[in-house]
């Protein structure tokens, strides 16, 4: 199928949206990309640096908040891909202005800076947690939204917004809601990595609670088959949930961990628990199954493939765990690592 010839991809030098701006390049060559970036703590030029050069990529640091400069990264562009958000749940925790700044406000900015440049798709990247923490159903793109924290609170502002957009001006708008991502380049704050490096390190896991919360897990390029399918077929004005059906409790994911790089599972430290912690979720991804989507990875092939990932880009992950990341650990883990226990202790 034909892809838009032009987008323009915000949070472009994060996690996900470096994945999709590879992803593209390798599935829809023809099409030029220009990614937005603020290049906040977990922006990082790294993530691009090898199609930096590209003559299909224009770099442009600055923030979705920012009118002027939205409409000139805008320009030309057929689709526009909104990943650029305040993204940590702990982060959120501790100060949410920045979650909202971005997350609520960016995506109003951006909302009309495409109306007026007449883009034909504007895809709203959200999450399985707008729907909060389930109980005994997966939750379907129609269930109450029910955020249990800052981040996914400002994430449902920006998805009504989105939707109100749609309502209101028959902004071309689709919303993906996607379970947790994990694969390479993914910042170290996050569980996968913070566990895989943490082990390599010779460190400590520090699991919350007691371990049994569930997340379903995605290989990150299965979510980006899924984002270039929704914003080809799917209906404007929808939802779609993504999600590969890889649920599996925290302290099993952090036990495979230590397994695949030999390390004793008394290195899983149980500490204080994350304050509103959700406790499961789960999302029923039919509606994107029949527009002819399937994950082609499982949950065990993908792990392996992000940990020997880890391991062969020590100085990529190395650098992001020196400067104001270790500050960040420091004060956010070493009193609750003392406090807590080990398995097996
Ligand atoms: P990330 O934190 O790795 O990257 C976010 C990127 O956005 C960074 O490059 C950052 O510099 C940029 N950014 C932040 N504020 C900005 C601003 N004001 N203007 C321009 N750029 C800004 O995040 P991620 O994990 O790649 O998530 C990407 C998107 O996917 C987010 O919208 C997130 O809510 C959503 N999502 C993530 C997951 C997951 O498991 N990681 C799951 C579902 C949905
Ligand atoms: O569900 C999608 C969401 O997944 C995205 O919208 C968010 O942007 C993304 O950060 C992620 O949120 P989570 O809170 O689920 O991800 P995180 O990696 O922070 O944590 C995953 C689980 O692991 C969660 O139950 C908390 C637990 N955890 C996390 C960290 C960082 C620990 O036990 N210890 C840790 O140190």
């Amino acid at each position: 199928m034909k892809f838009f010839r032009s987008v323009l991809i915000t949070g472009g030098a994060g996690f996900i949206g470096s994945n999709f701006v590879h992803y593209l390049l390798k599935n829809y060559p023809e099409c030029k990309i220009t990614v937005l970036d603020a290049l906040t703590y977990a922006g990082n030029l790294e993530n691009l640096s090898s199609v930096l050069d590209d003559s299909r990529v224009t770099f442009i640091k600055g923030s979705i908040c920012d009118p002027p400069l939205v409409s000139k990264a805008i320009k030309g562009s057929e689709a526009v891909f909104n990943f650029a958000a305040e993204t940590h749940v702990d982060r959120s925790i501790e100060e949410a202005g920045s979650f909202i700044q971005t997350d609520v406000f960016g995506t109003y900015t951006l909302l009309r800076q495409a109306l007026e440049s007449g883009v034909e798709r504007f895809i709203q990247i959200s999450t399985d947690e707008v729907y909060g923490s389930a109980s005994d159903r997966a939750f379907r793109e129609d269930s109450p939204l029910k955020p249990g924290n800052p981040y996914s609170a400002s994430k449902c502002g920006g998805d009504l917004m989105s939707l109100a957009f749609r309502n209101t001006y028959q902004a071309p708008v689709v919303i993906t809601r996607s379970s947790n991502n994990f694969g390479p380049y993914q910042h170290v704050e996050k569980f996968i990595p913070l566990f895989i490096t943490n082990t390599i390190e010779g460190k400590d896991l520090p699991l919350y609670g007691d371990g049994m919360h569930q997340r379903d897990w995605i290989y990150v390029d299965d979510n980006c088959s899924a984002i270039a399918m929704v914003a080809l077929k799917g209906e404007l004005g929808a939802v779609y949930n993504i999600g590969a059906g890889e649920s599996r409790p925290n302290l099993l994911v952090a036990e495979r961990i230590l397994d695949l790089l030999g390390a004793p599972k008394t290195r899983i430290v149980f500490i204080e628990d994350r304050k509103g912690h959700d406790r499961v979720y789960a999302m029923d991804a039919k509606r994107i199954r029949k527009l002819g989507w399937k994950p082609e990875w499982d949950f065990d092939r993908a792990l392996e493939q992000t940990v020997k990932w880890y391991c062969n880009n020590r100085e990529w992950w190395e650098s992001v765990k020196s400067g104001a990341f270790r500050e960040y650990y420091e004060k956010h883990y070493s009193k609750k690592l003392k406090e807590g226990k080990s398995r097996g202790a």
